[in-house]
C-alpha cells in the first residue's frame, strides 16, 4: 500500500458452470477493499475474469457437446452478469482466450526456457482436473483429490518441467521475512512449513490437453493451465508495459483458501524465475457452507445461485450479509435465515429507520439541513481511527460491525433527545447532528453496500464523499433534503 495506488485481483474463476456463491463472496469482498482505497483517494486497479483453459473446461464441453471456444463464451456472460449485479467495481475484466494475456503467456513461458529454466521431460503421475493439479500417491486419500474428493487420473506423457525446486530457499526466505506477504498468518505458516519440505520440480505443459495456450517452443504442447492462469496477474495489466510498472508488484491478491499454495510456492518461482518482484500480500478468504454445514462447491452439488438471492433480496443485501456474517479469513455459513435475520435487525431497523426518521423529521421542519453543530457526545461514538485500521487489517466484518454500531448511536440520540418534543436551535442541532452523522455513515457504508449509500446520498442531496470527508460539521446547511423510497422491507 501507500504511494497512492492500489492493485487488487480476485482468482479467475472456472467457467465450468454458472457461478456460485463462493465466487459472488470472493468478488463482493475484492470490491469493497477496492472501493475503500479509492475512498482513501487512491488510484485503483481492480482485475477479476475467467480461466477458461485446461481439462476441466475442455471436459465440461464436451459433456455439453460444444467445441471449447464456444462453450466458454456462453458460460463467461453468466460470471460478468454476476459483476454486474453485484454492481462490482472492477477496471478490467481478463479473460484467459484474450490475445493479450494469451501473447504475455507465451512470452513469459519462452523467457524462463531461454534462462535453461524449463527443460523437456516424462510426467507420470496422478492429476485431478477438477482443481488441474498434480498430485504425488501420498497427497490423495484413498486415491482421490484431496481437496475435491474426486477420483484422480494417472496422466503418462511428455511434458516440460519447470525447475521449481530450485526456488525452494528463495521462495521460503520471502515468505518468513515478510509477515504481511500471506494473510491470515496461521496460513503463512502452513505454506512456510509445507515449503520447508522442498519444492519439486513443476510439469508446465499437457501434451494430451489440446484446449490450452501452445507452448511457444513446442506447438505439440500447451501451458499447463495454471501456468497460464497465474500469468493474468501481470497480462491483465499491461506486461511488461507502463501500466505494469505503475500498478505492480500488487497489493493483495485475494483469493480461497484452496488455491493458496499455487498462488506462492508456484507463482513466487514464476515471478522468481522472470525477476518480476513478488506480491505484497496474498490474502486466503474461507470457504462458504451452505447451513447444512456441507463444504458449497460445483463438485460438491450443493450449489446456491447468488444471482437468485441478488433478485430476491438485492445485491446490497447479499453484499451486507457476506460481509458482516463470515469473518474475513474464515470459513462461514450462508442461510436464507440468517440472512433475513439480518436484513430486518440491522438493515431495516438499524439503518433503514435511522435514515427514514431523520428525513421525516427535517421534511417536517422545512426540508433544509439546519444552521447547527453536531453533538459533541455524537461525535465520540464515531471510531474512525479503529475502522480504518480494521481496514488496513482486513477485518471487514469488524469493520462493518463499527460503523453499524455508530448508526446503533444515532438511533440511541434520538431516543434520548425526542426532537419532536424540541424546537428552535435545540431541535436544529439534533437534526443537525443527524444528518451530519449519516452523511459520514453513507462515506463509510459505500465499499459495502453501494447502492444504498448512493440512495441515502440522494436523500441527503450531497455528492459522493471520500474518508478525507468523514469528518464532523462539514454538512453545508440549507442543504434540500428529500424523502426517498424505503431503503429495506422487512421480510417475515
Ligand atoms: N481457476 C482457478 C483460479 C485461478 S487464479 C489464477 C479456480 N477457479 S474456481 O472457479 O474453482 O474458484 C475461484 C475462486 O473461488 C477461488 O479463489 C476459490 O477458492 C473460490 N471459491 C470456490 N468455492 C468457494 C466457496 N464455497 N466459498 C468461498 N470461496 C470459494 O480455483
Amino acid at each position: 500500500m501507500g504511494n497512492g495506488k492500489f492493485y487488487i485481483t480476485t482468482a479467475i474463476d472456472y467457467p465450468s458452470g454458472r457461478p456460485h456463491l463462493g465466487h459472488a463472496y470472493e468478488k463482493v469482498a475484492a470490491d469493497c477493499i477496492a472501493r475503500w482505497h479509492r475512498l482513501l483517494g487512491e488510484e485503483v486497479f481492480f482485475l477479476t475474469g475467467t480461466d477458461e483453459h485446461g481439462s476441466k473446461i475442455m471436459k465440461k464441453a464436451q459433456e455439453a457437446g460444444k467445441e471449447p471456444e464456444a462453450y466458454v463464451d456462453e458460460m463467461v456472460v453468466f460470471f460478468k452478469q454476476l459483476c454486474d449485479s453485484l454492481n462490482i467495481s472492477n477496471d478490467r475484466f481478463i479473460r484467459t482466450t484474450d490475445a493479450d494475456h494469451v501473447k504475455v503467456s507465451q512470452d513469459i513461458f519462452k523467457k524462463i526456457y531461454d534462462k535453461g529454466e524449463i527443460y523437456l521431460g516424462n510426467y507420470s503421475g496422478w492429476y485431478c482436473s477438477e482443481c488441474e493439479t498434480f498430485y504425488t500417491e501420498k497427497d490423495l486419500a484413498d486415491g482421490k483429490c484431496p481437496t475435491h474428493g474426486k477420483k484422480a487420473e494417472w496422466v503418462s506423457e511428455e511434458s516440460y518441467f519447470f525447475k521449481m525446486s530450485a526456488y525452494t530457499q528463495k521462495v521460503l526466505d520471502f515468505l518468513e521475512k515478510n509477515p504481511e506477504s500471506v494473510l491470515p498468518s496461521g496460513k503463512r505458516k502452513e505454506i512456510i512449513n509445507r515449503v520447508k519440505e522442498g519444492l519439486n520440480d513443476l510439469s508446465v505443459s499437457r501434451a494430451n490437453v489440446p484446449w490450452g495456450i501452445t507452448v511457444p517452443i513446442n506447438e505439440k504442447h500447451t501451458q499447463y493451465v495454471w501456468m497460464d492462469a497465474l500469468l493474468n496477474y501481470v497480462s491483465g495489466i499491461g506486461y511488461p508495459g507502463t501500466n505494469f510498472k505503475k500498478f505492480w508488484p500488487a497489493d493483495v491478491h485475494l483469493i480461497g483458501k484452496d488455491i493458496l499454495w499455487h498462488h506462492t510456492a508456484i507463482w513466487y518461482s514464476i515471478l522468481l524465475a522472470v525477476e518480476i518482484p513478488l506480491p505484497k500480500t496474498v490474502f486466503s478468504h474461507g470457504f462458504i457452507n451452505t447451513a447444512l454445514g456441507e463444504k458449497m462447491s460445483k463438485s460438491g452439488g450443493t450449489v446456491i445461485d447468488p444471482l437468485e438471492i441478488v433478485n430476491t433480496y438485492s445485491s446490497d443485501v447479499l453484499r451486507y450479509f457476506l460481509l458482516r456474517e463470515i469473518p474475513f479469513g474464515q470459513d462461514g455459513n450462508f442461510s436464507e435465515e440468517a440472512l433475513k435475520e439480518r436484513l430486518n435487525n440491522e438493515l431495516a431497523n438499524e439503518l433503514g429507520n435511522l435514515v427514514n426518521r431523520t428525513i421525516v423529521m427535517i421534511e417536517k421542519s422545512g426540508g433544509k439541513i439546519p444552521d447547527a453543530k453536531t453533538d459533541a457526545g455524537l461525535q465520540k461514538k464515531l471510531n474512525l481511527k479503529k475502522i480504518k485500521e480494521l481496514m488496513e487489517k482486513f477485518e471487514l466484518h469488524h469493520a462493518l460491525a463499527e460503523i453499524f454500531s455508530f448508526a446503533g448511536s444515532c438511533n440511541q440520540f434520538i431516543n434520548e433527545k425526542e426532537p419532536w418534543k424540541l424546537d428552535g436551535k435545540e431541535k436544529d442541532a439534533v437534526l443537525y447532528s443527524l444528518a451530519d452523522s449519516l452523511r459520514i455513515i453513507s462515506i463509510l457504508l459505500q465499499p459495502f453496500i453501494p447502492e444504498t449509500s448512493k440512495k441515502i446520498n440522494q436523500q441527503f442531496g450531497v455528492n459522493q464523499g471520500l474518508i478525507a470527508d468523514c469528518e464532523f460539521n462539514k454538512f453545508k446547511a440549507g442543504t434540500k433534503v428529500k424523502k426517498g423510497e424505503i431503503l429495506f422491507r422487512k421480510i417475515e
